[in-house]
């Protein structure tokens, strides 16, 4: 199922690659928003996960950060390498689900737009990776998409982006990313919705009050069990 999805997002992105920042419109703004939240020390190391285009990568490192951006996608990194005019930014072709870092490596981690573009157990698998490789209450920064409040507006957010995004949006959307994130060990911070409901961004500490052992068994748990233990929402209403 896994291998389904790796040659999927490759080829997903081989197609986005040459287009991606002209989509970026919609997410103009976003970016130095993100920077502000992340509101790192100086000097911090700071890891773009999924990095894409390296959008906002290069908003860490025009900041002065020491920036390191993962992808899976050749296509998606050879576009944000042709970009590339700092000194202290780098790009690496690497799966976020087995990533090539010691532990306690990073100041911040951030992951933009990426984590729906992955099925639960993926996205589960990368999220632990990155509380591995971000140091003890070091931040983690979250962007993705969500679901505004009202009804009306979710059916409308929902069915449009829906139309657009690829085909792991509907579960991601759908799931209950803050007790997957609660169950990592990650605290959550501070939130803020942007995109019109359409998107949020979540700032996190990572191991606070956290038990190693435990992070074990929640991945030992069979996907069969997975929404249930993971505290994934059944369909919602609107769909
Ligand atoms: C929608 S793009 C977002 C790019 C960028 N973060 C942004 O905000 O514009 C999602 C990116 O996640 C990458 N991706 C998906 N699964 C990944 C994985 N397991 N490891 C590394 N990158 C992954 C894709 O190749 C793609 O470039």
């Amino acid at each position: 199922m896994n291998e389904d999805y790796y040659s999927y997002v490759k080829e997903w992105f081989t197609k986005w690659a040459p287009v991606y920042d002209f989509t970026d419109v919609f997410a103009s703004g976003i970016r130095k928003k993100v920077l502000e939240f992340t509101n790192a020390i100086e000097g911090s190391k700071i890891l773009d996960v999924g990095t894409g285009t390296g959008k906002q990568a290069f908003a860490y490192a025009k900041k002065g950060y020491d920036v390191v951006g993962i992808d899976l996608s050749e296509d998606m990194l050879n576009v944000a390498n042709r970009k590339n005019r700092y000194g202290n930014v780098q790009f690496e072709l690497a799966d976020a689900a087995d990533m090539p870092f010691k532990d306690n490596h990073f100041d911040v981690s951030s992951v933009s737009f990426a984590l729906h573009e992955m099925p639960l157990t993926v996205r589960q698998r990368v999220l632990k990776e990155i509380v591995r490789v971000t140091k003890t209450e070091g931040i983690i920064v979250i962007v993705d998409y969500a679901l505004p409040e009202n009804k009306i507006g979710r059916y409308l957010v929902y069915h449009i982006v829906r139309s657009v995004e690829g085909k792991y949006y509907p579960e991601f959307v759908k799931s209950d990313l803050k007790a997957l994130l609660r169950r990592l060990g990650i605290k959550i911070e501070k939130e803020v919705s942007i995109m019109l409901g359409a998107s949020r961004i979540l700032r996190g500490l990572t191991r606070w009050e956290r038990n190693l052992a435990h992070l074990g068994s929640i991945f030992s748990v069979p996907p069969i069990n997975g929404r249930k233990t993971l505290g994934i929402s059944t369909e919602p209403s609107f769909c």
